[in-house]
């Protein structure tokens, strides 16, 4: 791999210049104002694998946007790597936070990132991350050090929960065949502390709507009388976490695998501070699940969030009113073994029960996904692990995430294979906030790192 990496260090301001290039299309999956660029963010993607020499090369069109898709099959008899990521990145809103145009990168310095860091939404998720294995593979291509086969699917639709590509997935089986999947679209724990991602949670998401009275009222001549659908859904809501912050629907807990005291004090081991925590958030104190610790409680325990809730009067002034409805997105982030679609209807039933007689209730799901963890004693676990041992000196430590990447355990059970999380962003680098960001020095040790678990897989597999 010595001309692989001589390659990319003669080729860092040109990966720059086309990161840049893919990072000003706007590819927003969720809104449809944003289509266009979506679609032309593919096209260009699959125009620079062609470019770099990946061979059959397709933009693959689904009910939603595109997947892109290319290979390089060195030669059938030796072991495939498939990597995934997704091109499509969050809103950008509010825009008014952002220090400078989240379409228009810039390259800005920060404590964490005195080497400098891209400033762009969708740097760090996901394209800054997945690009480095285009430019990891472009340089094992050019300096004919690629050891194994490469199968590349990038993603336009991770960010609304990956619906055609689960459809995708199933219909290709033999097109996707591979020995292992690997994926750059989680985290690490410091520049100076190497991690491999070995779980993320599931999701369960709902919408709840609560209606009371017909139409909205005045506040005066009916407060009192009739139910007021806010103060109910407040209420209703804040009783779904016990005083231990336990969450209250039956059955809930009932699937979750709690994991040994050994276990527990071998994650205790990952270097934390709370205080570092709380102050990079301006809290005076974290929060959280009785008897766990904060990594604990953001990884291997369920939550119950409220995502957003409206309803009412909150224009300027003050409007006497008693709203005739009230709404809440809320998520749900699951562990090994709770199912989101048993979470989903636990929820339901349970939301329902607790309601008064005096409204009504509506609870519609959106997007889940399945927990996952992923094995440490694995050969391509191994691999990864020597190849962060090589480009950081240093062995890294095995973490449990709490975000989901819900594709995931889909890849497990319709393909039947384990995924490698190499994960080089922080969590401190804003990921679906404003002024999102991704360091230059894990860009370009992302970029080094990969090539070695090319090398390392494929020599463990032969
Ligand atoms: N890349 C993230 C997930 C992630 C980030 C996992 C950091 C671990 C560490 C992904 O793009 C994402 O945002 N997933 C969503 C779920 C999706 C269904 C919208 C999430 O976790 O909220
Ligand atoms: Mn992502
Ligand atoms: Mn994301």
């Amino acid at each position: 791999m010595k001309n692989t990496q001589q390659f990319i260090k003669d080729n860092q301001q040109k990966f720059l210049d086309e990161l840049f290039a893919l990072l000003r299309i706007p590819s927003v999956s969720a809104d449809p104002n944003f289509q266009n660029d979506v679609a032309a963010c593919a096209t260009h993607l699959a125009t620079h694998m062609q470019h770099i020499g990946l061979d059959a090369v397709e933009l693959i069109s689904t009910a939603g946007h595109p997947i892109v898709y290319g290979e390089k099959i060195v030669d059938p008899t030796l072991p495939t790597i498939l990597v995934y990521g997704h091109y499509d990145v969050q809103p950008a809103d509010p825009l008014e936070l952002w220090k400078s145009p989240a379409f228009e990168p810039v390259i800005k310095t920060t404590p964490i990132h005195p080497e400098g860091a891209i400033f762009a939404r969708g740097a760090c998720d996901d394209k800054g991350q997945f690009f480095m294995h285009i430019k990891a593979v472009e340089a094992m291509l050019q300096t004919q050090e690629l050891p194994c086969n490469v199968k590349i699917m990038i993603e336009g639709e991770e960010e609304v929960g990956s619906p055609n590509l689960a459809v995708f997935v199933r219909e290709n089986k033999l097109k996707l065949q591979a020995d292992v999947i690997l994926v750059s679209d989680t985290g690490m724990l410091a520049n100076d502390v190497p991690s491999i991602t070995t779980g993320l949670r599931g999701l369960s998401y709902v919408e709840v709507e609560i209606t009371g009275p017909n139409r909205d009222l005045h506040s005066g001549l009916y407060g009192g009388c009739v139910a007021n659908p806010i103060n109910v859904l407040t209420k209703m809501i804040s009783s779904l976490h016990d005083e231990n912050m336990r969450i209250t629907i039956p059955g809930f807990y009932d699937k979750v695998i709690e994991l040994s005291s050994e276990d527990r004090a071998e994650m205790a081991k990952a270097p934390f501070s709370e205080k570092a925590y709380c102050e990079a958030l301006d809290i005076d104190t974290t929060h959280g699940e009785k008897g766990f610790s904060t990594m604990e409680r953001g990884s291997i325990r369920p939550t119950l969030d409220v995502n957003g809730v409206w309803g009412g009067y909150i224009g300027e002034g003050a409007k006497t009113v008693i709203a005739s409805k009230a709404f809440a997105k809320i998520s749900m982030r699951l562990v090994p073994d709770q199912d989101p679609e048993e979470i989903t209807s636990l929820f339901l039933q349970h939301f329902e029960s607790i309601a008064p007689p005096s409204v009504r209730v509506k609870v519609t799901p959106h997007h889940g996904g399945q927990p996952v963890v992923t094995p440490t004693d694995s050969p391509a676990y191994a691999a990864a692990s020597q190849a962060y041992e090589k480009t950081f000196g240093k062995k890294p430590i095995p973490v449990r995430s709490g975000g989901s990447i819900p594709i995931i355990a889909m890849f497990e059970q319709e393909l039947g294979l384990k995924t490698i999380l190499m994960g080089f962003g922080l969590d401190s680098d804003a990921i679906h906030s404003p002024n999102e960001h991704f360091g230059l020095f894990n860009f370009y040790r992302g970029i080094e790192t990969i090539p070695y678990f090319f090398q390392n897989f494929s020599t463990i597999n032969q």
